[in-house]
């Protein structure tokens, strides 16, 4: 199946962009063309397939891994297509009034969330750490939302220890919702802005009193996966599923 998606996006204009993938859209699938800065290599390829199953089995929302190959030294990933846009998609870092209406129109709708949305933000983004891949919070592009549901893209192995990253985690999460950092510029102009922030930060941090009793027992609980590769977590899992990696 695969084979017939990289041969359509021969003739295809490239839909999207980032910094090492092309994406190809077709329909409800995607086709990722991976540009051999970051790559699949043998090694890790059947690990991320194997950890992105678990996840999907469990309920995550991530856009699912159907097939991957390398052709001619090219890796490519099949993917479904994330439901809904990406979640700050906009122009939002120009001055450009236009942007600040859909930056704003975007707080609103992440702002009225009820806890039920942050809870799984939350449970999610634990979820994806702990297995060994990573969330790349860089880029408000690497996170689909439609109302109500946000779906984890980009996700590669994780090549730094959790532990380096456990006092960032909220920050990346809050710094996610809000749309980034330069979002800022928009709120420097706009009142509203700021008291949608501040409203998602609330919100975001009782999601995680209610996940982890306190904000500093969320970070300590991250101690616990600080391996390089997969955690003991997600170890006991496969275990307990009889799999294997
Ligand atoms: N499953 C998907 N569904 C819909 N769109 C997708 C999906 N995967 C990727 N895309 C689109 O392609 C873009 C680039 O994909 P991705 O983020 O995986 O590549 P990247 O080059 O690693 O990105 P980055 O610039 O964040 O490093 C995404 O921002 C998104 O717009
Ligand atoms: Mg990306």
């Amino acid at each position: 199946m695969i084979d017939d998606f990289i041969e359509m996006a021969k003739h295809t204009n490239r839909s999207s962009t980032g910094a090492n993938k092309k994406c190809y859209v077709f329909g409800e699938y995607v086709l990722l063309c991976y540009n051999g800065y970051v790559d699949l290599n043998d090694e890790i390829a059947p690990k991320k397939v194997a950890i992105m199953q678990l996840l999907m089995q469990r309920g995550v929302n991530i856009a699912a891994l159907i097939d991957y190959k390398k052709v001619d030294g090219i890796s490519y990933e099949l993917q479904l297509r994330a439901p809904g846009e990406e979640l700050y998609d906009y122009d939002l870092y120009s001055s450009d009034e236009n942007g600040h209406k859909k930056y704003l129109e975007r707080l609103r709708s992440i702002s009225s969330e009820g806890p039920e949305f942050y809870d799984k933000f939350v449970h999610d983004w634990n979820e994806i750490l702990n297995s060994g891949l990573n969330i790349d919070p860089s880029k408000t592009g690497n996170f689909f939302y439609t109302p109500g549901k946000i779906c984890f893209i980009d996700l590669n192995m994780r090549t730094m220890p959790l532990e380096k990253r456990k006092e960032y985690i909220y920050m990346e999460m809050s710094t996610v919702l809000r749309g980034g950092g330069l979002p800022w510029m928009c709120t420097s102009v706009s009142k509203e802005a700021v008291e949608l922030i501040k409203t998602i930060y609330i919100k975001l941090g009782e999601a995680i009193i209610r996940a982890h009793g306190d904000i500093e027992a969320y970070i300590m609980q991250t101690d616990k996966y600080n391996d390089l590769g997969l955690s003991d977590y997600f170890q006991d899992y496969i275990k307990s599923t009889s799999r294997t990696i």
